[in-house]
Order: structure tokens, then sequence, then C-alpha cells
């Protein structure tokens, strides 16, 4: 496949920032970053800067889970992404649906968010999802058309380069259930052809579109082998040295 595989580490909000190191240079040490994949790890905000440093020179790029849409100002407790892109981050995950259920993100501030990322050099992980609802009143094709032309409003063809969807069916994450390569697929190139609407096909054909929900060393080949799933974004499998590699190690089958 033409795209690079990405495969990124969602940490949430699961280690601190001592241990987020101690574990990263596990990892620095265990792995080493096959040809032609590209590893993203995504620690809270307390261990970003300290999990860069160990990071420097290893091939494993940072990405922070949140960012706040605006460069600087009076807003308390949030992050901008100048801070992020300073403290060491390359991507941004944008929109999960952690954010959107938990604390009320919309379409609309989540790509106040991207556009925000992109202004200061970062790339986006765009997560878009149906609920396991909305799949069941046939929806999701619709949720996703949605939540991708609202997340990508006001993004040109070339700010695109370097940005990531990860389709994350919200009644795949966390719950061991993952959609099947085949459901996959399907929304994934869905995906692709709205892009290429909007970018044109050969624009689309450069995006990267990875999946992510139960993503473990047993399904992922699986999923890889898929023509239009360019890595994974992975939560619970990322927060342990062996499945993490093995995941970044598959071979599709
Ligand atoms: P799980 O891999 O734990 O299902 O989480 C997926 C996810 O939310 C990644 O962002």
């Amino acid at each position: 496949m033409s795209r690079f595989t990405l495969i990124a580490g969602n940490w949430k909000m699961f280690k601190p920032p001592r241990e987020a190191v101690q574990f990263s240079r596990r990892l620095v040490e265990a792995m080493e970053v096959p040809k032609g994949r590209e590893v993203v790890i995504a620690p809270a905000f307390p261990a970003l800067a300290a999990v860069a440093a160990v990071l420097q020179g290893s091939g494993i790029s940072l990405a922070a889970q949140n960012v706040h849409p605006a460069p600087r100002g009076a807003f308390t407790g949030e992050v901008s992404a100048e801070m992020l892109r300073d403290a060491g981050c390359r991507y941004v995950i944008v929109g999960h649906s952690e954010r959107r259920s938990g604390f009320g993100e919309t379409d609309e501030l989540i790509n106040r968010k991207l556009v925000a990322v992109l202004a200061s050099g970062l790339k986006p992980i765009l997560c878009i999802g149906e609920t396991l609802a909305e799949r069941e009143r046939e929806k999701t094709l619709e949720i996703i058309a949605r939540q991708l032309n609202a997340g990508l409003k006001n993004v040109a063809p070339d700010d695109m380069e370097g940005a990531v969807i990860a389709y994350e069916p919200v009644w795949a994450i966390g719950t061991g259930k993952t959609a099947t390569p085949g459901q996959a697929q399907e929304v994934h190139a869905f995906i692709r052809g709205e892009l290429g609407g909007k970018y044109g096909t050969a624009a689309a054909r450069r995006i990267r579109i990875v999946y992510g929900g139960s993503v473990n060393p047993g399904n992922m080949g699986q999923l890889m082998a898929e023509k239009d799933i360019d890595g994974a974004l992975v939560g619970g499998a990322s927060i342990e040295v062996a499945s993490f590699s093995q995941i970044v190690n598959y071979a599709e089958v």
C-alpha cells in the first residue's frame, strides 16, 4: 500500500507522568519502528514534555489527546496547539467520542480545534464514529458524513497533507467488540469517497484513514488487510508494551 501506515496509542487518562516515562523507555528499547509504518503515542498532558525527551531519535512520534481552539488567552485549565507543539507533539487527536459524549464537544467546536491544530503546523487525527443505536437505525453513513464534513469545514486540500481520519465506532471502543474487517472497510471506503468529493480523488487516496475500537494483536492483521484501512488508533492494547509492539509488528492476514 502506498500510504504510510499509522499506528497510534491513545493512553487516555491511564499513565501518570513517571509511569509514562518509564513505559516510553521500555517501548523505545523493545520496539524498532518497522519500515513504512509510523508509530505515535498519546500520553496525558502532564507527561508530554518528559515523554518527548525519551522519544528523541526513536522514530516514535508524540500526540496530544485534546486541544483548545484559541492560540492563547484567558482560558483557565486549557492547552493550546502552540503549547503542544512546543512540548514536542506532532499530532493532536480531536473529536474523540469520549470528548463528544462526556464533554459536550460539538462538530462545530471540533472543527475549530482541527483548524487550530493545522494553523500551528501540527497534524490532526479527527475521530468520527456512530453509536450502536445509530448503527442499528442504519444511520452510520449519514452520521459519518456529517461528522466528517463538519469537522473538515473550511479546510483546504493542502491542509489535509498529513491529516488523519480515525473511524472509531463508539460501540467498539473499550468493549472488546471490534468492527469486522468488512464493516470497517465499508465505512473507510465511504470516508475516502467523501474525501474524494471534497478534495479530489488523488488527494483522497493519500489521506490516511485509521480504524479504532478494540484493536488487539489478534485482529490487527485482518483489519490491515482491507484496502482502505491505513492503520489503527489503539486504546487498551496500547498501554502494555507487549500488546502494542505486537500490533505495531502485525502481519497482514
Ligand atoms: P480501545 O482500543 O480500548 O477500544 O479504545 C479505542 C480508542 O478509543 C482509541 O482512541
